[in-house]
């Protein structure tokens, strides 16, 4: 898509699409204008069935609250804290794999890892994740063939699996009222903000958000940055000697292959963007993996850089509703890649092998990275 956003952004940085009704935004500028006012661009929106409104679909006052509340339980040590596990758990992934000298990078690694490392933080026992799994799929899922049957069917499914979240939580939560733990969802059940504390209900939405927002994103990072290593040996081979640089690895693959393309917002009053009059109640489409690679912001922004300094990309938003997970992304990404970089060598995608896009025009993922490699150690 990106030679696509490349002329977009030259030729209509600011467009509107009949077909979609919807505002297109493509400049790094304009892109960081509506993110930075949520007064004029707000995230509330129709809710799908049973959705509930959370901190991402909240204006503030509310947003400012509630993120407060979150942040309390999010906190860098609780995240450093998984660093560990994180590594413990990418450790089993790999061993169960390593002998083969094959793999498919989706299925065996980053679908798993993020997925495994959120049902910790929030205390699930090990015995229930693959029900962790089953439901952060269909959450996640969106039609593949557009048919009507298909659609009703995809939406059936998550009805059943928010219910079934919804159960499960409110089982959990029950339980850890009455005992004493540092997992995310008992931090979450004491934190108070201004004597305001969230109801289970609460906790429940947020709980099924991570799963939605962090499981998909964090496995297309992983994977991406798989797929830039295979298309650059000399990149797999600098990293694996000089580790330091994956940080810097990381945010060039959020930046040039950004796990979410786009970011959605609805104009509060009438307001001009790029030239372009925006009305009240106008969708507005925010397209951060074209803002990534705008000339204005970023040298030779069709080459991937591991010195690029600052690399200020958009690819977990920006302003209030920054991506809370970031900081969790960045430490498995780098995790999965270190790991990967002591354990393998000579990783390439497998001969004849058609990459499958994942079928969404906000995701940029490919359903499938099977790789062979040779082993280190
Ligand atoms: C928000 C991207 C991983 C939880 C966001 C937003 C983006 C984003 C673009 C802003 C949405 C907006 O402005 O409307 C990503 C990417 C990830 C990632 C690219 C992986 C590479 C995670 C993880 C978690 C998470 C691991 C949690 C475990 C959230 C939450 C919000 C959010 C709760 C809402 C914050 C708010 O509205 O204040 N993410 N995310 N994300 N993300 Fe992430």
């Amino acid at each position: 898509p990106f030679p696509v956003y490349n002329r977009l952004r030259q030729t209509t940085p600011v467009r509107y699409d009949e077909t979609r009704s919807c505002w297109d935004v493509f400049r790094y500028d304009d892109v960081h204008a509506v993110l930075k006012d949520p007064a004029a661009f707000s995230s509330r929106r129709a809710l799908a069935v049973r959705e509930k409104e959370t901190i991402l679909t909240m204006d503030p006052p509310r947003h400012n609250q509630m993120r407060s509340l979150v942040n309390k339980a999010f906190t860098p040590k609780v995240v450093n804290d998984l660093g560990p596990r994180i590594a413990a758990i990418t450790d089993e992934l790999l061993d169960s794999v390593l002998s083969q000298g094959r793999m498919d990078i989706v299925h065996d690694f980053a679908v798993p890892l993020p997925v495994i490392v959120i049902a910790e933080l929030l205390g699930v026992p090990p015995e229930d994740r693959h029900l962790f799994k089953e439901w952060s799929d269909v959450l996640v899922k969106g039609p593949e063939q557009n048919t009507d049957e298909e659609f009703r069917q995809v939406i059936d499914e998550k009805i059943k699996a928010t219910d079934e979240l919804t159960a499960y939580f409110t089982k959990i939560i029950s339980q850890r009222r009455t005992e004493t733990a540092e997992d995310l969802i008992s931090i979450l059940l004491r934190s108070e903000i201004e004597g305001q504390k969230l109801s289970d209900e609460e906790v429940i939405s947020f709980s099924i958000l991570l799963l939605a927002a962090g499981n998909e994103t964090t496995t297309n990072l992983i994977t991406n940055g798989v797929r830039r290593l295979t298309e650059d040996p000399q990149l797999q081979q600098r990293l694996s000697q000089t580790p330091e640089d994956i940080p810097a690895f990381i945010e060039e693959v959020l930046r040039y292959y950004p796990p979410v393309q786009a970011i959605g917002r609805v104009a509060t009053r009438d307001i001009e963007i790029g030239g372009q009059r925006i009305k009240a109640g106008d969708q507005v489409v925010s397209w951060v993996a074209s803002a990534n690679r705008d000339e204005t912001k970023f040298d030779n922004p069709d080459q991937f850089i591991l010195e690029r300094k600052p690399n200020s990309h958009l690819s977990f938003g920006f302003g209030i509703h920054f991506c809370l997970g970031a900081p969790l992304a960045r430490l498995e990404g780098q995790i999965a890649i270190r790991k990967m970089m002591e354990r393998m060598k000579e990783i390439q995608l497998q001969s004849g092998i058609q990459l499958t896009p994942i079928p969404s025009p906000f995701v940029y993922g490919v359903k499938e990275f099977p790789v062979s490699f040779r082993t280190l150690q």
